[in-house]
């Protein structure tokens, strides 16, 4: 057996951002358009007028105040409401693999890896850009890696799902180095028209270099163990998928083809199970608490990840404990984690712990136990 070690992380950030201010601007617009066309439906009853959208909510709700996007004239557009992307020919690289290059170049130099050495690639994200072949095996041929490669999706806990598949086959010595990418492009799949849940995503790219710890040339994380789980839940669904155009009104602008989710309840069942998965993780490793100098977790609202900080330490951490990063990048699905370990773990010493934890759809949850070597 093999001590796997995580020894990079690279983040794509997109160059357009759009502010709560800019994003209620642009959703008021929309919801004023749609009354005025729908007027007279909405004087009878036969329709709801749509409500407005308010900064004051999107802060105090979530802890939201911008979101990073690729594209971001087709998502303001009151007559659109989401990005434009051009078509590209099947000859160059997809959106997905050309934004994992920049997190995956970035994190094989903070490894000081060269691409060719790795014999794994796995594209772990919330949505693949189309059902074959794999993006995995596209950003494979465009960073020039060797061995082999896949996509898995687990919707926001799939970095830490990738994550444990990578550190299990370093462990068991089928593969030496591996490269975990989360590509979310979540604009292309938020409905933005959506007063309840248009503030929530953002656009990322992460990406996580694994390998033995006995090849690691800097800095690294000894991963000590990770631990996975699944519960079957409705409450966060996307029905989009390859049967659409066979269904009745399949390929309708229907409103479960975008993201949905009963946030309230989401928030209600996840973080008491995301709580108890950590509690237990760590009583299993033999850790307290008390051990963990930091915890990054996913990065969907402020509000929950207090709860569940609160509820592993016994009190409230302190800021640097438990650092956001949804504040700036919103909530970047299974990134989230990702993204907070990468820009929150420089200041770290020899032997301090740490959790990376995601968790959502499914419902799912993912926790990865690590330790500065
Ligand atoms: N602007 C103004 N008001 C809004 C609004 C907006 N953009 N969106 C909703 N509201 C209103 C609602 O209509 C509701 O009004 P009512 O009380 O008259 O019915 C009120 O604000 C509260 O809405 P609610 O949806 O209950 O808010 P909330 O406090 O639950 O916050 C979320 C909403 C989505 C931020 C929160 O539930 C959450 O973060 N849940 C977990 C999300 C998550 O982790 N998802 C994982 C995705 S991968």
């Amino acid at each position: 057996m093999y001590q796997p070690a995580i020894t990079g992380t690279g983040v794509f950030t997109p160059e357009h951002v759009i502010t709560n201010e800019e994003l209620v601007a642009s959703f008021n617009a929309y919801a004023e358009k749609w009354n005025a066309a729908h007027a007279d439906a909405i004087a009878t009853g036969e329709v709801e007028a749509k409500e407005m959208s308010s900064t004051g909510f999107i802060l105090k709700a979530s802890g939201i105040e911008q979101r990073y996007v690729l594209e971001k004239e087709g998502i303001l557009d009151p007559d659109r409401m989401y990005p434009h992307f051009r078509q590209r020919s099947d000859e160059e690289p997809g959106l997905m693999t050309q934004i994992a290059m920049d997190a995956c170049e970035k994190a094989l130099t903070r490894a000081g890896v060269r691409a060719i050495e790795i014999d794994l690639v796995i594209c772990a994200a919330s949505n693949m850009e189309r059902a074959y072949p794999a993006i995995g095996v596209e950003i494979q041929k465009a960073l020039g890696a060797g061995g082999f490669a896949f996509d898995m999706n687990v919707a926001c806990s799939s970095a830490t799902f990738g994550i444990q598949a990578a550190a299990d086959m370093i462990r068991a010595g089928s593969v030496r180095k591996a490269l975990v990418v989360n590509p979310e492009i979540t604009s292309g799949h938020l409905e933005w028209r959506d007063r309840d849940c248009h503030f929530i995503f953002g656009d990322v790219c992460t990406a996580t270099v694994l390998e033995r710890a006995e090849e690691a040339k800097g800095e690294h994380w000894i991963v000590h163990s990770t631990r996975c789980a699944t519960e079957f839940s409705n409450n966060i669904r996307n029905n989009n998928g390859f049967l659409r155009r066979n269904r009745p009104d399949g390929m309708k602008d229907r409103r479960d083809m975008q993201f949905m989710q009963n946030g309230r309840k989401v928030f209600k069942e996840v973080v008491p199970m995301v709580s108890d998965h950590i509690a237990h993780h760590l009583e299993d490793a033999g850790w307290q608490a008390g051990d963990l100098r930091r915890m990054w977790l996913h990065q969907a609202n402020k509000a929950m990840n207090d709860f569940i900080g609160r509820k592993v330490l016994g009190r409230v951490p302190e800021p640097e404990e438990q650092p956001n990063i949804l504040q700036e990048y919103a909530n970047t699905s299974s990134a989230g984690s990702i993204i907070a370990f990468a820009k929150h773990s420089n200041d770290m010493r020899k032997g301090d712990k740490g959790l990376i934890c995601s968790f959502g759809a499914g419902y799912s949850v993912g926790s990865v136990l690590i330790e500065r070597a």
